[in-house]
Formats: C-alpha cells, structure tokens, sequence
C-alpha cells in the first residue's frame, strides 16, 4: 500500500439527541470504555501522523476524557454537518502533506483493516469511499456508482425513489489527500434536505473538477452506528458475544459464556475458569489456571495462577491477588495486595491494605481505611492470623505471625508473633439471665391486665 503520511480526522461533535442523554454520545460505554476509545484503537493501529478529534456538543468532556491519547481537539462550535465538521480541521493539518482519512467517533466496530484497504485505494483514486452493501438500507447515504467510481452520495433524505432502492451504502469514511478534501470542501454547500453541509457532497464535486472518486466495501457488521439507546445496547451485545467466542477460542473455561462480560481489554490466560455471571470491568487480568467463582464483579484487578475468587467477590481497582490466595464470599478487595496463599475467606473489606503472604483474615474482618477525609494503609506480616471480626483502624501494622483476638478493635501496631486482644473483657453473672427473663415475663403479664 501507499507509504503517504496519513491523518485522522475523527468527528465527535454531533448532539447525538436521540440518545436522549446529558452525556456525549461519543462517551457513552461499550465494552467498559467510552465508545470513541473503540474508533480511536482502529485508527491507532494504522500509525498515523496525525489525530484529530472534532469535538462540539459536551466539547469539554469530550476532550478530557481524551486528555492521555497523541490528539488534537479542535472545536466545532456549531454543528452544521459531517462536511463543516472535517472542514475545521483545515488549520490544525495546514502543514500536513498526505492522505486525510475521516472517521466517526459513534462507529466502534470498524476495523483497521478497512481503513487501511481505504488508504490502499489511494492508488487508484483521488477520493475514496468505505461503502458496504446494507441489508436494510434504511437512513445510509447511497452510493450511485459507475463502473468503480462513485458519482455522487446522496443522503436517504433527500433521495429518490431510484436512489432509495439502492443498497451500497455510505460507511461514512472517507479518504483523500489534505489538500485535495480541504479544496473540495470549500465548494460544499447546504442546499439540501437538512440545510447541513454533507461530507457526502465530496464525491460529486471531485467528478467535476475532474477528478477520480472511487470505493471499496467493508462488511455491514463493521458499520453499525450507534445513534440510540437501543442501538448501543445491540452493540453492547455483539461486542460481548465477539468477546466470549474470542476467549473460549483462547483456552479460558466458561460453562455459560453468554453469562459473563468482559470489558474491552480483559486479559484471561489459559485454562483460567470463569464460572457464571461474572462481571469484568476495564483493566483486568486473570493469569493461567485462576479460578473466579460465579458472580463475582472484577475491575482494575489482577489475579494470579491458583487463586480463587468468589463465589460473591468484588475486586475493586488495585486489588492484586497473587499465587494461591484465597478471595471468598462478600469480600470486597480494593487496592491491596493479597500475597502468595493469603485468605480471606469471609464478608470482609479490605482496602489500602499489604496482606503477608499465608495471612488469614477471619470472616468480617473490615481494614477502617477512611477517616473521613484522608486513606490509610494497613498492613498484615506474613503468617499472621486476624481472628474474626477484627476492626483494623488504619494507620496500624500487624507483625508477622501475630495474632489478633475476635472482635478486636486495633487502633495499635502489633510486634511480630504478639497475641492483640482489643475489647471488653468477658464476665458471667451467675443466674442473672434467668431472673432477668422471669421480671420481663411478670412485666408482660402486667401490661396485659392492665
Ligand atoms: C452519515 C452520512 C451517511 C452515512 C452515515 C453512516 C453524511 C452527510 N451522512 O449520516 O451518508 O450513511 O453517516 O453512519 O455524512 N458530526 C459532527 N458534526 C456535525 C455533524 C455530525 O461532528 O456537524 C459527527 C457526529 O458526531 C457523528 C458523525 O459526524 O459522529 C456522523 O454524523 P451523523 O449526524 O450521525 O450522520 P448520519 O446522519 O448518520
Ligand atoms: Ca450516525
């Protein structure tokens, strides 16, 4: 293919109204991440020169959220269509010589391969289009074609009957040199149904100023735009059904895959066992021959071979449980570290926390992180055994091989191999249970005739 540098030019500002949201379209998640995130790997994966984001409706939020990615955000600060849109990127790539490909932020599932098919067309063509043969043509812009050029686009809006009956359709991707689309753009109108000016009209006008526009085609699956609610849920859906095959593909163990949801980058190694109704969020790996337990809820986590997790477990950023550990039902782990063959079996918190390694937290043992206003850091030595129901009021290390009595509350270091007892001292009055239940009994029937 072409060695011509290339530039993206990604366009996010459209309102998106029928999603009906306060929230930006392109921010809306698919697989655990915002879903311009799937149309900026895409793009990523061709080494482009140069990104350019086009950002408008919740601009600000559009482009914080962009902050970590190698873009540039320009404004569009009306939104008059697909064409103006690409045409505010004219200054920000003044200096750029290449091939400009457009891209939308509300299409996830293009792949790069078609991007990079669209660029190989270069070669060919002046302009080129990514089409695709559409089952249900509905709202696309049709593709009228002669031989292998494009004459025109023309948007369902404003089509004929003929027109209409057309199924190559516009995947909405475009690529041209910078100077040749920023030229052709220029010339862009809005006379049409909408009163917008159409990237779509570039086909057209390159014809007249003599010049070649061409296409090639994509599948239909690639193109789905999200433009509802119900159209990011049907995405949603085919995102976690690729998922679920590509990880049985890849030797994980799951008895009900279309129970369990994986976030974009969920990495799961080889003969890991991921039982029902398990929920991953973004940034997750699960290493080779791990074990999570039916519905367990997993995010920013890492889980190392041998360890089990759940049944009932939440794992919350930070949480990295290594060899053999033990995570069991209703604990919640968040930014700690469970070291080799540790346990924490039973309802229990533990946040801001080192756990030694073969450490045993008894059940409903919780680390008291949060004073309010500051966290604070515990930590358990190696060994050490946290009887049930221990408070640990964090700043507080406990030594290794220490022991902490059940219902403690250690707001204290522990020296290694030391015994804690941490609460009231246990006195028995003989008798007293018995004469204080026949008072009560007398009280009853008092109240009664009374
Ligand atoms: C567009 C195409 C249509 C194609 C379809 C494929 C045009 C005129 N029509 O229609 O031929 O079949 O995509 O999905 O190009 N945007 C801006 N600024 C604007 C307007 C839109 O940034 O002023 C962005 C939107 O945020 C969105 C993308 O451009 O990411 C597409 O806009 P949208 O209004 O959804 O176009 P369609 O009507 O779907
Ligand atoms: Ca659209």
């Amino acid at each position: 293919m072409s060695k011509r540098p290339v530039a993206l030019i990604i366009l996010a500002a459209g309102q998106g109204t029928r999603m009906n949201s306060e929230r930006p379209k392109v921010l809306h998640p698919l697989g655990g991440v915002a879903m311009i995130e799937h149309s900026l790997a895409s793009g990523l994966a061709l080494e482009p020169a140069r990104i350019v984001v086009i950002t408008g409706h919740g601009a600000e939020e559009v482009e914080a959220a962009l902050v970590d990615h190698p873009v540039t955000c320009i404004r569009q600060e009306e939104q008059l269509g697909t064409g103006h849109a690409v045409a505010q990127a004219r200054a920000a790539l003044a200096d750029f010589e290449g091939d400009v490909a457009v891209l939308f932020g509300d299409t996830p599932f293009l792949r790069a391969a078609s991007i990079q098919k669209l660029l190989a067309a270069r070669d060919a063509h002046d302009v080129v289009v990514l089409g695709f043969v559409a089952g249900t043509p509905a709202r696309y812009g049709r593709l009228v074609t002669k031989g292998d050029q494009v004459l025109r686009i023309v948007e369902a809006k404003d089509a004929n009957a003929e027109e209409l009956a057309i199924t190559l359709c516009n995947s909405g991707l475009m690529a041209a040199d910078a100077r040749v689309l920023f030229d052709l753009l220029a010339k862009v109108g809005n006379e049409n149904a909408a009163g917008e000016y159409y990237l779509t009209d570039v086909p057209r006008l390159a014809h007249e100023a003599g010049l070649s526009a061409g296409y090639v085609t994509c599948d239909e699956a690639e193109t789905l735009g999200i433009n509802t609610r119900a159209e990011l849920a049907r995405a949603e859906a085919i995102f976690q059904t690729h998922r679920r095959a590509e990880m049985l593909e890849l030797g994980v163990t799951m008895h009900a895959p279309e129970t369990v949801y994986f976030a974009h980058d969920t990495y799961i190694g080889r003969d890991a066992v991921i039982e029902p109704y398990v929920v991953f969020g973004p940034n997750v790996t699960v290493e080779s021959g791990a074990h999570i337990r039916a519905f367990s809820h997993v995010e920013g986590a890492h889980i190392s071979q041998g360890a089990v997790v759940g049944p009932y477990a939440r794992l919350r950023p930070g949480a990295e449980i290594d060899n053999d550990a033990r995570i069991g039902n209703f604990v919640e782990v968040k930014a700690a570290q469970i070291h080799e063959g540790a346990k924490v079996n039973h309802l229990s918190y533990i946040g801001d926390a080192t756990i030694g390694a073969g450490a045993n937290i008894g059940a409903g043992t919780i680390t008291c992180n949060y004073d309010g206003v500051f966290k604070h850091h515990t930590e358990v030595g190696a060994g050490a055994f946290i009887g049930s129901n221990t408070m640990l009021v964090a700043p507080v290390t406990i030594g290794a091989d220490a022991l902490t009595a059940s219902g403690s509350v250690i707001t204290e270091n522990v020296p290694d191999g030391a015994l804690a007892v941490a609460r009231g001292r246990q006195e028995n009055k003989a008798g007293l249970a018995k004469r204080l239940r026949a008072r009560l009994l007398a009280l009853k029937e008092q109240t009664k005739k009374g």
